[in-house]
Formats: structure tokens, C-alpha cells, sequence
């Protein structure tokens, strides 16, 4: 029971080129806790309110990025007992790229969270409509989704700042905040093949496909589909989107 309950050991590196013999060393104490949050927290501080600054310097990479989103999402809607259409959350949402370029067109209402104001600032000029009701500026860690609000909740390339056990307790905050049928839709920075890798300019880790579904089911999350992001330049980490349902 115990041997279950303990975190599985997952060996990796970071951009300074040091090894670790646990991605769970990250994070051990108080200290690392509060230095891997500052690090991100500050590279955000410093990048642009632009499609450049949010994408890394590969603006060109949204495109195909939403396209292969609403493949998914259309995937998982031709599932049975398919999530609502009425309203979406969309968590780390920068300047509003996802919430303009797809959930406003396949969702009655979005509500964005956003722990950057001045990112939050730019979605509101950018994706801000009727249909947008609630910009919300906060960070993950610290945010509960109100609860039964959302038909689906849409996390991507945020979930990468979480250390394991925020992201596992945030997960479980998620699914309260989810109607009947609703769905958590994960896309995330994946590695396919060998170990998880830290990029130490932004602290975000880009974790193994197997950490990522470890995390789910601990977090008592059911993984209903999962698809490879497709058109993806190769000189980037692999991209992979989950659809999460409450188990
Ligand atoms: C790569 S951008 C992605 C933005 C948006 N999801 C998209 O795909 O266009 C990462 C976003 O995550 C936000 N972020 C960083 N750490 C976060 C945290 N701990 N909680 C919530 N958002 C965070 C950043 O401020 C930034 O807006």
C-alpha cells in the first residue's frame, strides 16, 4: 500500500546540463518550491504581450497548433456523452490566443485565469467579447474553479510551471468545477522518448508521457483520448493533448 501510494522515481536533466535522479529533487524543499515559481514568474514579466513573446520566438506554430486543438476537440465530441458547448475555462491564458483563435468559436462563454495582469490586460483587447465573462488573475496553484461551472476546462502549455503535487491538487480542484460530462483537455509539452528535461530559462518541465498519466490517475482522473500534435516543426518538444474525464 505505501510502496502505491509513493511517487514513482523519474530520472531527468535541466538546460544547465545537471542531472537529477528525481524530478521530485526539484521541489524538495520550501526553498525550491518558491524559486521555481519567481524564475517563471519573472520570464513572464519580461516577454512581450505578443504572439511571438507567447509562443517562444515560433509565432508560426499556432496555426497548425489550433487546428490540430479542434481536430481533438471534434474527436472527443463524437465520442458518447460528449461535454456541453455552454462554457469553457481557459487556464494560463496569456494574451487570449486560444480563447480568440478556438473556444470562442466552439464555446457559448469563455472565462480566461491568468496570473500575468498585463498578459491579462492584452486578452482582454484581444479575445475580450460579450462572450467573455471572467478574466481572473491568478495562478494555478491558487485557483478553484467555481464549482460545476465549466463543460470543459482547457489547460495548455501552463501546466508545465506546476510542480507534481500542485498540479495533482489542482486537477482535483478541476474536476469539482466540471458539469456532467465535462472534460479537462490537457496539451502540454510531452517527450515521447527519455527523460524529462527542465528549461531553466522559464523553470517549466517538460514531463515524459508517463509521468503526465501517472499524475492524472492520481489526481482520479480517467484519460478518454489522446492525440500527438501533428505539422510540428522537429527542432521541438514532441506535443501531446489529453481529454480527462472525472473517474
Ligand atoms: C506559453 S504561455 C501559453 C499561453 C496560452 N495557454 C497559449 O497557449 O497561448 C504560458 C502562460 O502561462 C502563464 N503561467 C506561468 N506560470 C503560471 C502558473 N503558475 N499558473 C498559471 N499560469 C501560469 C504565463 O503567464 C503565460 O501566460
Amino acid at each position: 500500500m505505501e510502496a502505491e501510494k509513493a511517487a514513482k522515481v523519474c530520472p531527468g536533466t535541466d538546460s544547465a546540463g545537471v542531472s537529477y535522479t528525481s524530478h521530485l529533487d526539484l521541489w524538495s524543499d520550501d526553498k525550491k518550491k518558491a524559486s521555481w515559481y519567481k524564475k517563471a514568474e519573472e520570464y513572464w514579466d519580461a516577454q512581450a504581450a505578443t504572439l511571438d513573446g507567447i509562443l517562444g520566438g515560433f509565432p508560426e506554430t499556432s496555426e497548425p497548433d489550433l487546428r490540430e486543438s479542434r481536430r481533438f476537440l471534434n474527436i472527443v465530441r463524437s465520442a458518447p456523452k460528449p461535454p456541453g458547448r455552454r462554457r469553457v475555462l481557459d487556464c494560463g491564458a496569456g494574451i487570449g490566443r486560444v480563447t480568440k483563435g478556438l473556444l470562442l468559436e466552439e464555446f457559448d462563454s469563455v472565462d480566461l485565469v491568468e496570473p500575468n495582469e498585463r498578459l491579462l490586460e492584452q486578452a482582454k483587447k484581444e479575445a475580450g467579447d460579450a462572450r467573455t465573462e471572467r478574466f481572473i488573475a491568478s495562478s494555478l496553484e491558487q485557483f478553484a474553479p467555481e464549482e460545476a461551472r465549466y463543460d470543459v476546462i482547457w489547460a495548455q502549455w501552463v501546466l508545465l510551471y506546476l510542480t507534481d503535487e500542485d498540479l495533482v491538487a489542482f486537477l482535483e480542484r478541476c474536476k469539482k468545477g466540471l458539469s456532467s460530462n465535462g472534460t479537462i483537455f490537457v496539451k502540454e509539452n510531452v517527450v515521447i522518448e527519455g527523460q524529462w528535461n527542465v528549461d531553466r530559462d522559464d523553470n517549466s518541465i517538460s514531463r515524459t508521457d508517463a509521468m503526465y498519466k501517472e499524475i492524472f490517475k492520481k489526481a482520479g482522473l480517467v484519460l478518454q483520448d489522446e492525440l500527438r500534435q501533428a505539422h510540428w516543426p522537429k527542432e521541438l518538444v514532441p506535443v501531446k493533448m489529453y481529454a480527462l474525464r472525472r473517474s
